[in-house]
C-alpha cells in the first residue's frame, strides 16, 4: 500500500482558541467528511494500485493536547507531528521539548527546516543529533533539504525537498525540477523510501507533484492555516 503524505507545518502560528476553530466549524469538517477521501473511504484506488492517505498536522507544541483531544474526539485520520526536537537526552537543558515528549503526542517530526537554519544557525552537526534522539525514540523524521547536496544522516526514510527561495513566495520549484531533485536524493541515499516537495504548495497545484513518480506527498505551510483551502488540498491529492 502507498502512501501520499500530506503535512501541515502550522510553523509559529495559532493559538488554542484558533485551533479549535480550525477543527470545530462544522462546515470545516464537513468539507473533510464530503470528500470521504479521508474520512470514510481512507484507502483509495487508482490506476497504480491502492494508496492511503496519510495526514500529518504539526502544530507548535502548545496545542499538542488540544489537537490530541480534537482528533480523538472527531474521529479524524490525522497524524501529529513536531516541527522541532531537543538534541539532547531529557534532562537540564532549559527550553528543550525531547522526543519522549513528542512520543507522548505524535509520531512525526520536521527537523532541520530552513527556517531554523536560517534564523537560529543550526548546523548539520546539531540537526543530524536531532535526527538520532528523534530515532531513538520512535519518531519518524521529515528530513528537510535544501537541494540535493544537503547531507541525509542515516536512518532518514522521509526527505522534504524545500528549496527556500519556494517557502513563503508564492513561487513554487517546478514539478519537474522537484522530481529531478527527488531522484538524484534516491539515488544517492538508498535508505530515503519517501521524498515529498514543500514550498508554496496548494491545491491548485498539489497533484502535479505527485503524479511524479519520485514524489510521495507534500509539507504545506501557508495554505494549512485556513482549513477550507486545507481540505481542498488533501482533496486534489491522489496518485
Ligand atoms: P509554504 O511553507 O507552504 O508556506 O511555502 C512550506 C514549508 O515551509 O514547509
Amino acid at each position: 500500500m502507498k502512501k501520499v503524505f500530506i503535512i501541515a507545518n502550522w510553523k509559529s502560528n495559532m493559538t488554542v482558541e484558533e485551533a479549535a476553530r480550525w477543527f470545530e466549524e462544522e462546515s470545516n469538517i464537513e468539507v473533510f467528511i464530503n470528500n470521504a477521501l479521508i474520512l470514510k473511504d481512507k484507502t483509495v484506488q487508482s490506476e497504480d494500485g491502492d494508496y492511503q492517505k496519510e495526514i500529518i498536522i504539526c502544530p507548535p507544541y502548545t496545542l499538542f493536547s488540544t489537537l490530541k483531544k480534537l482528533i480523538e474526539d472527531k474521529k479524524l485520520p490525522f497524524k501529529i507531528g513536531a516541527q522541532d526536537v531537543s538534541p539532547f537526552e531529557p534532562g537540564a537543558y532549559t527550553g528543550e521539548i525531547n522526543a519522549r515528549q513528542i512520543k507522548e503526542f505524535g509520531d512525526y517530526v520536521i527537523i532541520g527546516h530552513s527556517e531554523r537554519r536560517k534564523n537560529l544557525g543550526e548546523s548539520d552537526d546539531l540537526i543530524f543529533k536531532k535526527t538520532e534522539q528523534a530515532l531513538k525514540n520512535g519518531l519518524t523524521p521529515i528530513y528537510c533539504i535544501q537541494d540535493e547536496n544537503t547531507q541525509i544522516p542515516n536512518g532518514v526514510k522521509i526527505a522534504a525537498y524545500e528549496p527556500p527561495g519556494a517557502i513563503g513566495t508564492g513561487n513554487p520549484e517546478t514539478p519537474d525540477n522537484a522530481h529531478r531533485v527527488a531522484g538524484v536524493v534516491k539515488s544517492k541515499y538508498p535508505g530515503v523510501e519517501d521524498v515529498i516537495y514543500g514550498g508554496s504548495v496548494n491545491s491548485e497545484i498539489i497533484q502535479s507533484y505527485i503524479q511524479k513518480d519520485t514524489i510521495s506527498g507534500v509539507l504545506v505551510g501557508g495554505a494549512s492555516l485556513d482549513p477550507v483551502k486545507f481540505a481542498a488540498l488533501v482533496k486534489e491529492a491522489s496518485f
